[in-house]
């Protein structure tokens, strides 16, 4: 389903540092938290499984945490028509027997919020009637039903919104070129191309439109889905509150490395009003090993990535559970006042290049809380010893001291004053996160 609109490295040229779009009450603000359909049940959903989803968010305390929307991906509408009428899009009635706007009204009692799916195409990616050309009517039933939440999908592009073609390192390019160039890619934009002119900008700018013109009934955050093309980093800040910037995440972990070295080049476009999304959560889906599980979420949250559960909650481990309530990571997702994530403080196992199976290694961040952050990953298939050596983090060595109190995140642990370097046994695959609270 995926068209000519080609693939390779983000050029993280001409990036226009204008402002956000900055939503009322907040909405957008710092990255989303919440659970998606997609991940868990595919195109097999219902109100059931939403419901189920729901109120697992909070028997499990998961919404005391900020774990807060209710997404529906595709597949909730009636397959092959719109209302003759009224040109609407029909929730599907045996799915949702009491119509989006009633599970809606369950969602918001149990102080949750609700979101919805659909394309910037003729339709969603799983065939069903989409937005392209009907965005005004599409907002408007969004808002009427109590929709919180849009993710706007990428499927069945008409030809006359055609693109330039585009490099996002992903499968099909998996070895791009670190410096962005896609080598055999017809059809390429001139040298210097302003993207946020670009058709692909325009055809998702309309979407945005409808919805700041609901925005007195309902404020609907608004997710982009366009898998990183037209080069989103350098206008989707003025777009919407969040960006997807790779094709589908899956659970493997061939996958999750590859967007999480994609995404670490990307970090300098995040901040309040605007988060890069490297796709929702596979914690708990596949075959990933419980370090996996931790080092992915561990990544999505440090990169202050929107932290979108995607399994089924009412089936998952306490061991996988504990992973997705992490408060210190949760925290550092959601810092209030300091808006930048954490990214990669020095060349690690490939040496600063572009690797998908080994992403950064070495990671540090800053808060507002009084304590800094830093993240060391084993990327290897084999255990392995990873150091933090305090001279190196650029949060630390601004300091006069050597020694630092440390906390392990996972564990809790009070490591004590640890002086010069903290060193790491990992697991294959595994991360330490350490919350450094102050010189000792
Ligand atoms: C995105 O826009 C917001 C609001 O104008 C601004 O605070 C933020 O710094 C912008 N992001 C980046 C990376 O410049
Ligand atoms: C953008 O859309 C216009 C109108 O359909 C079309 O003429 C133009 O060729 C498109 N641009 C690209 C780069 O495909
Ligand atoms: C995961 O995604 C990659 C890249 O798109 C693909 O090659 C692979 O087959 C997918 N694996 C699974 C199990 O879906
Ligand atoms: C980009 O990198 C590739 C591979 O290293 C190289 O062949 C190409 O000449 C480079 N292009 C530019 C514009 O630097
Ligand atoms: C998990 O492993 C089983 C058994 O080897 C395999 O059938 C299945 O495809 C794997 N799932 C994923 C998502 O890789
Ligand atoms: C990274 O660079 C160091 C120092 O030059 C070298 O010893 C090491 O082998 C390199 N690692 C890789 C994976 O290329
Ligand atoms: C690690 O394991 C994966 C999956 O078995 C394999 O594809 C990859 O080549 C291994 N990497 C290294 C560096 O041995
Ligand atoms: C760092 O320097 C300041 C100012 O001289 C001093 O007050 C402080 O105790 C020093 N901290 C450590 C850990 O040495």
């Amino acid at each position: 389903m995926i068209n000519s609109i080609s693939v390779a490295a983000a050029l993280l040229l001409s990036f226009q540092g204008a402002s956000a779009i900055e939503r009322p009450n907040n909405v957008g603000r710092l990255p989303a938290l919440g659970w998606n359909s997609w991940n868990a049940f595919g195109c097999d959903i219902d109100e059931t499984k939403i419901m189920t989803a729901a109120n697992e968010l909070v028997s499990s305390g998961l919404n005391k945490l900020g774990y807060e929307y209710v997404n529906l991906d595709d597949c909730w509408a009636v397959k092959d028509h719109r209302d003759a009428t009224t040109g609407r899009i029909i929730p599907d009635p045996d799915k949702f027997p009491d119509g989006i706007d009633g599970t809606a009204q369950k969602i918001h009692d149990l102080g949750l919020k609700i979101g919805i799916y659909s394309s910037a195409g003729t339709e969603t990616c799983a065939g069903y009637p989409a937005s392209i050309g009907n965005e005004a009517i599409d907002a408007q039933s969004f808002a009427e039903w109590g929709i919180d939440y849009l993710k706007y999908d990428n499927c069945y592009v008409p030809s006359k919104w055609s693109d330039y073609s585009f490099c996002v390192a992903d499968s099909d390019f998996p070895n791009v070129n670190p410096n962005g160039t896609c080598p055999g890619l017809d059809n390429q934009a001139p040298s210097g191309y302003d993207w946020s002119q670009s058709n692909t900008t325009k055809r998702y700018n309309v979407m945005r439109d409808a919805l700041a013109a609901v925005e007195d009934q309902r404020v609907i955050l608004y997710s982009l889905c366009e898998w990183g093309y037209a080069d989103v980093v350098s206008w989707g800040n003025q777009t919407a509150s969040s960006w997807r910037m790779s094709g589908d995440i899956n659970a493997t972990w061939e996958r999750i490395t590859a967007i999480a070295n994609l995404n670490a080049h990307e970090l300098e476009f995040v901040d309040f009003w605007g988060h890069s999304d490297p796709d929702m959560l596979e914690v708990g889906n596949g075959n990933l090993t419980i370090e996996e599980n931790r080092a992915h979420f561990a990544l999505w949250a440090i990169m202050k990535s929107p932290l979108i559960i995607g399994t089924a909650l009412d089936s998952l481990p306490e061991t996988h559970l504990d992973i997705l309530k992490n408060s210190d990571l949760i925290a550092f997702n959601q810092d209030p006042t300091y808006g930048k994530p954490a990214v990669p403080y020095k060349a690690g196992y490939s040496n600063g290049t572009y690797d998908p199976e080994h992403p950064p290694e070495f990671w540090s961040g800053s808060t507002s809380y009084g304590w800094d952050l830093v993240l060391l990953f084993n990327s290897e298939n084999a255990t392995a010893a990873r150091s933090a050596v305090w001279s190196e983090i650029p949060q630390l060595s601004g300091g006069n001291s050597s020694s630092y109190q440390v906390q392990n995140i996972w564990s809790g642990d009070d490591l004590g004053c640890v002086t010069n370097q903290y060193t790491a046994d990992l697991e294959a695959h595994d991360v330490a996160v350490l919350k450094i609270t102050g010189s000792c």
